[in-house]
């Protein structure tokens, strides 16, 4: 089923965050397995937290020497693949790219974040180059202010956008919330509004990132069967 994987050339971009709002949101109606490919294990450690839920089946410590079976494995069982990496341009980046349906490449709103965003996107389409196919790919703006959106990142969307470059319109917006789940484990929706500020806007926030990569991928789906027809 369809693998997701969350990929920048840069640390602390926000790739484990999205990847575990994500799944959350997802795995309240489905299936997913979660693979962590992060030497770090960001993304397994939330995982193994009391409150991750049950239908996110965890695959950790997964190598550049196992993560295309772990994907293929993966792929046959749940209805979703999401797959965390590292901040680097790997042998095990680059394995994963080439098996995706969809890359998410994170930006935060700086000129720094935005040309590692295009570093990555390059990955991707060299990948795609290789394989001798199209590996959709889009950015998602992350750690956005809900209140303003300053100049440099309102700059940084038209460049994307006049390079052709798809963005995500759900930005993943900075909350504590988003930051909460990663100390406390279990999902925003777990989370205790009174303690934890702009739980519902997180909510809200992390829906309209899934239903918009939920889309996304049935327009890739459409798109490849009129290619194909
Ligand atoms: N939307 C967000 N809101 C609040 N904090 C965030 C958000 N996205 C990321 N962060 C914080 O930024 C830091 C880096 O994010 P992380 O997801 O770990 O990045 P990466 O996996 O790319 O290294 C973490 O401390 C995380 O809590
Ligand atoms: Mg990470």
């Amino acid at each position: 089923m369809p693998t997701i994987v969350f990929a920048s050339s840069k640390g602390g971009a926000g790739k484990t965050t999205a990847a575990i709002v994500l799944a959350s949101e997802l795995a309240q109606g489905t299936s997913v397995t979660l693979i962590d490919a992060d030497p770090n294990q960001h993304s397994a450690k939330w995982a193994q937290k009391e409150g991750c839920p049950s239908n996110i089946i965890l695959i950790e410590k997964s190598t550049e020497e196992t993560i295309i079976e772990d994907i293929d494995v993966a792929q046959e069982k749940t209805a979703f693949v999401l797959v965390d990496l590292e901040g680097t341009a790997s042998m095990a980046v680059a394995s994963a790219i080439s098996r995706a349906d969809l890359v998410i490449t994170l930006c935060q709103g700086s000129q720094d974040d935005a040309d590692e965003a295009v570093k990555t996107i390059k990955l991707v389409n060299r990948q795609a180059k290789v394989l001798n196919r199209g590996i959709p790919y889009v950015v998602l703006m992350t750690r956005t202010n809900p209140a303003i959106t300053p100049r440099t990142l309102k700059h940084i969307i038209n460049e994307f956008r006049s390079a052709g470059v798809e963005i995500l319109e759900t930005s993943l917006i900075d909350r504590e919330a988003f930051r909460a789940i990663r100390s406390f484990g279990g999902t925003i929706h777990d989370l205790d509004s009174s303690q934890v500020s702009g739980v519902e806007k997180a909510v809200a926030n992390a829906h309209a990132l899934a239903v918009e990569v939920i889309q996304k991928l049935k327009n890739i789906k459409n798109e490849k069967e009129l290619n194909y027809a």
